[in-house]
């Protein structure tokens, strides 16, 4: 069963303290979720917490903290929802890193902490949760957060952010067919720029992958961008996402700035490929 509505239903937002993850968690709770916000930051849950106090779904909003990267501490988590709320029915893999820098100056640290929480996370989530939310028989929904980033080709400094985003998109693509049988909709949000703290990664950052991090000047620099005044709101996100979760889209995409760009990544490859006869007498 594909989720009609948010009356009543449990969702779990990683990354839910801060920009689109907190976008999404307001307008479900507006829409009658109950939400848990999973976060890796303290401060990040005081302010979202701060923003719900006094209103009306105050009640309804809940929080931990959590490093989607630890797999012992998610395994924890959904046993404590499962405990709590009898398993989720909406799980938001929402947290990431928009980690930058010269290629040339990468290092294992800088993959690991990119990889690790942008796929890493988002595997960590569908692996933790998946059995309760099948079991439990009332169906579901997974929003994973890639980017548009994952459907264009990146301008330089930023091919670990894109090619972290680009698994969790065909990740979620190719489970989608095998989930729908088990009542579980998938949908991937593409978004382009969101008001967030997302330039605040060094801040993310796990101490031992600060140590011999090559990007250590670029996050500096990132941590100092200032937030974009046409850039969209968080809660226009959540409003596009609490629609693609009803109509099980695969695909929620925010902007369409950079058609021409996803367009031509998309012709480049099918003009590199082989007419149809060719694959026909390899026998595929
Ligand atoms: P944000 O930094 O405002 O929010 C991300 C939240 O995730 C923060 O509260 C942070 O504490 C949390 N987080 C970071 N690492 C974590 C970990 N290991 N475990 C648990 N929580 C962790 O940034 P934003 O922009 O709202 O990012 C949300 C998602 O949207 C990310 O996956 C990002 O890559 C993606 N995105 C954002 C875009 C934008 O323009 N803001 C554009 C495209 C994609």
């Amino acid at each position: 069963m594909h989720i009609k509505d948010f009356a009543g239903k449990t969702a779990f937002v990683t990354g839910g303290a801060s920009g689109i993850g907190l976008g999404i968690a307001k307008v479900l709770v507006e829409r009658g979720a109950r939400v848990v916000i999973a976060d890796l930051r303290a401060d990040h849950i005081e302010n979202a917490l701060a923003q719900f106090a006094g209103g009306t779904g105050s009640n309804a909003v809940s929080a931990l903290q959590l490093d989607v990267t630890s797999r012992d501490a998610y395994a924890e988590a959904a046993a404590k929802m499962q405990a709590d709320f009898g398993g989720i029915d909406i799980l938001v893999n929402n947290a990431g890193v928009g980690l930058e820098g010269p290629i040339l100056k990468a290092t294992y640290a800088d993959y690991d902490f990119g990889f690790g929480v942008n796929i890493g996370g988002v595997i960590n989530g569908f692996v933790s949760f998946l059995p309760q939310m099948i079991a439990h028989g009332r169906g579901g929904h997974i929003v994973s957060t890639a980017s548009l980033a994952a459907e264009v080709v990146m301008p330089p400094h930023l091919a670990i952010y894109a090619a972290s985003k680009a698994a969790v998109c065909h990740y979620c693509e190719a489970v989608k067919p095998e989930l729908a049988e088990q009542g579980i909709g998938v949908s991937i949000l593409l978004p382009g720029p969101i008001k967030s703290n997302i330039h605040q990664a060094i801040q993310n950052r796990p101490e031992h992958l600060r140590a011999g991090s090559g990007f250590a000047e670029s996050e500096q620099k990132l941590s100092e961008r200032v937030v974009g005044d046409t850039w969209m709101e968080p809660e226009e996100v959540g409003e596009m996402v609490a629609r693609g979760i009803l109509e099980n889209s695969t695909y929620i995409v925010t902007h369409g700035i950079f058609k021409d760009w996803q367009r031509a990544r998309s012709q480049a490859v099918l003009d590199a490929t082989p007419d149809v006869e060719n694959s026909a007498v390899r026998g595929i």
